[in-house]
């Protein structure tokens, strides 16, 4: 097995760091991971330390590689996938971040957006970039650590500081400082980046007051980044691939016709449709945004964004010490016949697509005598189909396409009941791959297209491989009564909270 090429790919995701090597025909040979911190030191504050995340990715693909006999000599080329929209600046010279990674969760910036909205440039920067104005995207992130961190915005109109997503702050430690790039997915998530012209644009540079010399080069997700820096793993490893996770979720899911969905689950939920080369607005406050660029040409997604979907279920196991494990969550919600008409709206950190309210924080409603925990859980895992049928019509319209099935991964599709609801309250079949790791897997496929173990895209897809499908159970009468009520929670949480 040592002479055959093996992809090494790195998922950085907002609650873990895992290292996942791949065979040639992209089966799961070993996995590490380690569990990441985040830290909350005010209320809306999300952040977590660069440097944990630096060292966890080193220590688990350490780990990967030597975990049965040393793999280091095989590894044909590394694939990077990361959280979206953590914003992280640091020294050129010594590496060393100026603050902490702020986290796409923080809502800091929230007024900020509200007072840009107000001022009218929101339709300006959907045209440009097909984001909203959200402290969900990195832009107003980068401009709160210029104005509050002593110092940094001259050190940074001086050109000693980088600004990076998270690929692109392992890109520059990966290749010992000697490459400060991005790619157009990643890129995209600031709200300084054009997709349509694919430059970033200096008049939003200009508008959130961020200097150009802190921006990374931005590349295709298929490209030849940079070589490890030999004392890391005794070698120089091409490092061929990257892309934010829900756009190597939507690779490894091999949507690659207009029209196919996935939807990951993990932290949050995240819907992408490809709807091909044409860049189009969304109309009903989804996101547009690039499914990914090979050799020069784009294919945009629609994306439907929800901030929390895992973490509702790792609070209940956390802080509410419902269960041991996150596991136990599915024969809970089993063993009951319904949530006895409790809904939870997970909006701990306030509520993405398509409402877009950073305001609002989460709600349990229609408790009553006889609630017991058990339909606390079920309503937490029926809120993931809930908040996934607040964007499906929308993708729809938005995209053009009708999606004849959705294809699903991330941890928490794990959960046959949860997949069971999605299935029922979309009234659409939902499949399951044998991989559910589909957005290392993405890293993967990107890394290995580079170094020439793929031909193209599209080969990879015999590789794909179906392990369930879920198809809709219920009577389209309870479907609707069911949603009604979900609608209903939701606005009393709108309103209450304006
Ligand atoms: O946009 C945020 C997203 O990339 C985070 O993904 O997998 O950590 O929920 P995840």
């Amino acid at each position: 097995m040592n002479n055959q090429p093996v992809i090494l790919a790195i998922d950085q995701g907002t609650t873990s760091t895992r290292a996942i090597l791949f065979s040639a025909t992209l089966e799961i040979l070993a996995v590490q991971q380690k569990e990441l911190k985040l830290h909350y030191p005010h209320k809306g504050w999300v952040e977590q330390n660069p440097e944990a995340i630096w060292q966890d990715t080193l220590e688990v693909c350490h780990a990967v590689l030597e975990h049965n006999v040393s793999m280091v000599g095989s590894v044909a080329a590394i694939g990077i996938t990361n959280q979206r929209e953590t914003t992280i600046l640091w020294d050129r010279k010594t590496g060393k971040p100026v603050y902490p990674a702020i986290v796409w969760q923080d809502r800091r910036t929230d007024i900020g957006c509200e007072q840009l909205k107000a001022q009218g440039y929101e339709p300006m920067v959907t045209a440009r970039t097909g984001l909203l104005f959200d402290p969900y995207f990195s832009a107003t992130k980068i401009a709160w650590i210029l104005d509050n961190v002593e110092g940094v915005r001259s050190r940074a109109m001086r050109g000693e500081l980088a600004f990076g997503t998270v690929d692109c702050y392992l890109l520059w430690h990966l290749t010992g400082g000697k490459v400060h790039a991005t790619d157009v997915t990643n890129a995209a998530r600031t709200l300084l980046f054009n997709i349509v012209e694919q430059k970033w644009d200096a008049d939003l540079l200009t508008l959130f007051n961020i200097p150009e010399t802190i921006l990374p080069e931005v590349r295709d997700n298929a490209a030849r980044f940079g070589m490890t820096d030999r004392i890391l793993f005794g070698r120089g490893i091409p490092i061929g691939g990257m892309a934010g996770d829900q756009h190597a979720a939507l690779i490894g899911q091999r949507c690659f016709r207009p029209g196919m969905v996935k939807s990951t689950y993990g932290t949050g939920c995240f819907a992408l449709m490809n709807i091909g080369s044409d860049f189009k607005p969304s109309q009903h406050r989804l996101l547009t945004t690039p499914a990914y660029r090979l050799n020069g040409k784009m294919v945009y997604a629609i994306e439907g964004s929800i901030f929390i979907a895992g973490a509702a279920i790792q609070w209940l196991r956390d802080e509410l010490e419902f269960f041991q494990e996150v596991a136990a969550s599915d024969a809970l919600a089993l063993s009951v016949p319904d949530s006895n008409e409790v809904y939870f709206v997970p909006a701990f950190t306030g509520l993405g697509a398509p409402y877009w309210r950073p305001d609002v924080r989460g709600m349990i409603s229609g408790l009553s005598r006889d609630t017991t925990r058990v339909h606390i859980v079920r309503a937490a895992l029926e809120a993931q189909g809930y908040q996934t049928r607040d964007l499906m019509a929308a993708i729809e319209e938005d995209g053009g396409h009708h999606a004849e099935i959705i294809r699903v991964d991330g941890g928490l599709v794990a959960n046959k009941f949860m997949c069971q609801f999605l299935a029922d309250i979309l009234n659409k079949p939902v499949e399951v791959p044998k991989i559910t790791e589909a957005t290392a897997l993405g890293a993967a496929i990107l890394a290995g297209l580079t170094v020439d173990l793929f031909a193209d895209l599209e080969v990879t897809g015999c590789y794909w491989q179906r392990d369930k499908i879920y198809t809709p159970t219920i009577t389209e009468t309870e479907r609707e009564r069911l949603y009604a009520g979900w609608k209903a929670a939701v606005q009393s949480l709108l309103h209450a909270s304006r």
